[in-house]
């Protein structure tokens, strides 16, 4: 009788395991995240632009949390969705992204405000170092799914991010566009 961990099915990226928390985020949750606003008030309605499993393990220090995010295919405007993104609010404490299914880009942004890009897929390991903001973006036709480790008590600080990323990307012409933004 061994022990049946949780798994992730490779064909979905869904996270299979009895304790599972869930949250989907809706175009109507982020509000003043994409450059065009009015074209994400156009969009408003039961669209749920990412989801996401948890495990539900220990937040005490030292313990890991697990989750896999889900990132549907789409845009507001020409921008692609993207998860709202965030520092740690335990600014030093890193993460680990995993790609699992589809493509898109992971946007890292330092406190100093540099902003880089690395590309999402599946099998990418993505070493995210601690003080730096992170943020999913699916620049692809297929559901982008991630899965990520991260320590129970690095928690999140959303409104450290208010005045946005250094950097949008969007679709133009057919193609992916990575754009340096002034403010936001
Ligand atoms: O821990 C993480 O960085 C992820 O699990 C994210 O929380 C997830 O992708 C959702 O993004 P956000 O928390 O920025 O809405
Ligand atoms: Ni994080």
């Amino acid at each position: 009788s061994f022990i049946q961990p949780p798994q992730v099915a490779w064909a979905s990226g869904a996270l299979a395991d009895g304790l599972l928390l869930r949250k989907s985020t809706r175009i109507e949750d982020l509000p003043d995240v994409f450059a065009d606003e009015h074209a994400r008030q156009q969009l408003v309605g039961e669209q749920v632009v990412y989801d996401v499993e948890m495990l539900d393990t220990s937040p005490a220090e030292g313990e890991l949390y697990t989750g896999v995010t889900h990132l549907y295919p789409g845009r507001v405007g020409c921008e692609y969705f993207m998860t709202r993104g965030h520092f740690h609010a335990r600014r030093e404490q890193g993460e680990v992204y995993f790609g699992l299914r589809g493509t898109g880009l992971l946007l890292l942004q330092t406190e100093q405000g540099d902003a880089r890009l690395e590309k999402v897929f599946a099998g990418s390991v993505h070493i995210i170092p601690g003080f730096t903001a992170h943020r999913l973006i699916n620049t692809g036709e297929e559901v982008l799914s991630a899965l990520a480790v991260w320590p129970g008590i690095a928690g999140h600080d959303y409104a450290a991010l208010a005045s946005g990323f250094r950097i949008r990307v969007f679709e133009e012409n057919k193609t992916v566009q990575a754009k340096e933004v002034q403010n936001g």
